[in-house]
Formats: C-alpha cells, sequence, structure tokens
C-alpha cells in the first residue's frame, strides 16, 4: 500500500465513523487490507477488534502497537471533501488516523518480515471511548500476556505535523464516576416544616465535595473533582422527595484517587445525615492513570529524533485513556503524534492533518522492529 492508498484509508475511515462496539465496518475493512497483505490474525473470539502479529525470522522479543478504532456521538462540523457520512457520528479523536497509522506500521514490517526480530503486536482495539470496556476485552482475551513493551499512539491538533509529544510519568488522568441521590420527604412547598428537603442538603454537598480538591489534596497532586450533571425536583411549588448529582474524579495517582473517593463518601453520609436525608453514593473507577516508562521515553524520543522528527513534552491533561489496562502487562509509551489544526479531540470541527500519517507509521514500525532486537544490557 502506498502513501496515497493509506491516505485514501483513512479518508475512508473518516467517512464512515463507527460508535464504541459497533466498529464492524472498520474491523472488517482492516481484517482485508491485513489478510490481504499475508499478515497473520489472532483469534481474539470478540465481534470487533484485531490483533496483528508480524513473527520476524530471528529470535527477540514480543513488542506491542496499539491503535483504536471507535468514533464519538458527535455530528461532524468541518468542510473536509471527506467529512462524515453518518449523521451524528464523527471521528473527533483521531482514531481512523491511529487505525490507519498502524495498518501502515504492520505493512511496513510485513514487508521487512524477514529482517525482523522478535515478534510484533498490534492491537486494532475496540470501543475506547466506552471506558474500560474495550481494552479490557482485549487483555482479557490472554494474547498479549507475552508481550514486554506496549506503545500507544494519540494524534495531537496542538503540535504540527512533523512533532511528536513524548513525555514520562503520568500523562493521561484516571476518569472516574460518581452519583449521588438524597433521600428526603416532600411536602408542599409552602410548608417546608412537614419536609425534609434534599435540595439545601445537595447544595451543602456541591459545596462540600470541592473542598476534597482544595483542603484534602497535595497542591502538588494534580486532582479534579467536577459535579457536572444536577437534578431535583420538577415543579416550583413542590418540595421533592429526592435531590441527585453526578459528576467525574479524574486523579493521575492511585493513592489520591483512592483518598477523593473516600472523602467524598465521607461528606455525602455526613452532609446528608446533617439535613436530616440520607444519602446513596455510588461510585465507578475508569481507567487507571496512563504512566509512560521514562526509560521507554528516551528510547521514543532518541528514535523521534534520529527520524527527523522534532520532540517536544506534550501537555498535561486530565482527561483519560483506557491504554493504562496495557500498561498492567508490562511498561510503555502512549506517544502523542503532531496532527495540527488546533482544535481540541471531541470537537465538531477537530481536524487530522493526514500529512502525518506516513512518517508516524514508520516510525512505529521502526520502534517495534528495534524494541524487538533490541539485547537487554546491550
Ligand atoms: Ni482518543
Amino acid at each position: 500500500m502506498d502513501t496515497g492508498a493509506l491516505i485514501a484509508f483513512f479518508e475512508d475511515l473518516h467517512r464512515h465513523p463507527e460508535l464504541a462496539f459497533e466498529e464492524v465496518r472498520t474491523t472488517a475493512k482492516v481484517r482485508r487490507a491485513l489478510t490481504d497483505a499475508g499478515i497473520e490474525l489472532l483469534d481474539t473470539g470478540l465481534p470487533t477488534g484485531l490483533i496483528a502479529v508480524i513473527r520476524g525470522s530471528r529470535p527477540g522479543r514480543v513488542i506491542g502497537l496499539r491503535c483504536d478504532l471507535d468514533a464519538l456521538p458527535i455530528q461532524e462540523e468541518t468542510a473536509l471533501p471527506y467529512a462524515s457520512e453518518e449523521p451524528g457520528k464523527m471521528h473527533a479523536c483521531g482514531h481512523d488516523f491511529h487505525t490507519a497509522c498502524m495498518l501502515g506500521a504492520a505493512l511496513l514490517l510485513k514487508e521487512r518480515q524477514k529482517d525482523l526480530a522478535g515478534t510484533v503486536k498490534i492491537v486494532f482495539q475496540p470501543a475506547e471511548e466506552a471506558g474500560t470496556g474495550g481494552s479490557r476485552s482485549v487483555v482479557a482475551t490472554g494474547l498479549l500476556n507475552d508481550v514486554e513493551e506496549f506503545y500507544a499512539i494519540h494524534s495531537y491538533p496542538y503540535f504540527n505535523v512533523g512533532t511528536l509529544g513524548i513525555k514520562e510519568g503520568a500523562v493521561m488522568a484516571a476518569p472516574d464516576r460518581f452519583s449521588v441521590t438524597l433521600y428526603g420527604k416532600g411536602a408542599h412547598a409552602a410548608q417546608p416544616h412537614d419536609a425534609i428537603d434534599p435540595v439545601p442538603a445537595l447544595a451543602a454537598l456541591i459545596e462540600g465535595f470541592q473542598t476534597a480538591v482544595s483542603r484534602n489534596a497535595d497542591p502538588f497532586d494534580p486532582a479534579v473533582v467536577t459535579i457536572a450533571k444536577v437534578q431535583a425536583g420538577t415543579a416550583w411549588n413542590v418540595i421533592p422527595e429526592t435531590a441527585a448529582l453526578e459528576g467525574t474524579v479524574r486523579t493521575l495517582d492511585n493513592g489520591v484517587r483512592a483518598m477523593i473517593r473516600r472523602r467524598l463518601e465521607a461528606l455525602a453520609a455526613s452532609i446528608a445525615a446533617a439535613y436530616g436525608c440520607t444519602a446513596d453514593f455510588r461510585y465507578a473507577e475508569g481507567p487507571d492513570p496512563v504512566i509512560n516508562d521514562a526509560s521507554l521515553c528516551a528510547v521514543c524520543r532518541d528514535l523521534a529524533l534520529r527520524s527527523g522528527f522534532q520532540v517536544d513534552r506534550q501537555e498535561d491533561t486530565m482527561g483519560g485513556e483506557d491504554f493504562s489496562e496495557y500498561l498492567k502487562i508490562c511498561p510503555g509509551v502512549f506517544v502523542r503524534v503532531g496532527t495540527g489544526g488546533h482544535i481540541a479531540s471531541h470537537h465538531p470541527a477537530f481536524t487530522v492533518d493526514s500529512a502525518a500519517l506516513p512518517a508516524a507509521a514508520e516510525y512505529f514500525a521502526a520502534l517495534a522492529r528495534e524494541r524487538a532486537e533490541y539485547i537487554k544490557g546491550e
């Protein structure tokens, strides 16, 4: 597949975005391109997503590359000639670019298979946008247990084409979700003395939850508590029975994460009690923070400079990513690839400059090839 064909592949994916766990067409298209090139596929038993494997002719190590397939429920507002043809669905996070890039890397590795040492496993993951569901299902197949280093790609609109973002340590947060429902006693709005009003209790809770960050977390340990949804009552003259809120906790460290969770739960119970209400507190953990391995970042940076890329530190973000599931198997790096556009991902006007594609595919192929050949102590 030449550069033109790879860009056409990307544009076709962009035209036909599919949401998490629905990546049937995308999977079929990638599968066809891989099998046409004679690349072996592992049987994941999953309805969408793929694992390709390229086995070298000499002994070496097992290296994993990972991309994601799914799009977002967003109505595209770009003027691209290959804009989404699916109403309300859009590749607004560049996963079409990631998929095309890792396909390109797979084809390059296949071409050089006889020179390759070790094994490269390339994961085309379903459902990155669905919490941990996508990566957990792939990891649970056990087919990646022998991988010794993992590398993931993500597009980055704030770097120009030709720049890679590589940074050691935490680069993506753990995106957790919580909800609280307060139970009081409803009454006529003119008779508050007959009610246990959950609305002022909810207001106190909204205020109180912020102290988990401002008073309990170390200022040098980033943490976010956002209450994004609030609900109480259905009429102006009725005190409701219940009031509820939902939100997210973002942390870069599992210790801080556990502390915030404990504080929110304690605040919910004690503030509810202070107002005569009871609280139902729920907390759902998302993926762990993504922690890039420092020594492998140095490896990635060295290859980037040798390959003619500029290297920048990526901006810190409290966004979440389920690549951390693979990092429970082995160390790795989440590499940002500059794709220009300067509009945030998950925005209807987000774009990726496909000019970044050929060099990015070459980079990940070279990274996998060199690391599969690497012998410790060399
Ligand atoms: Ni993404």
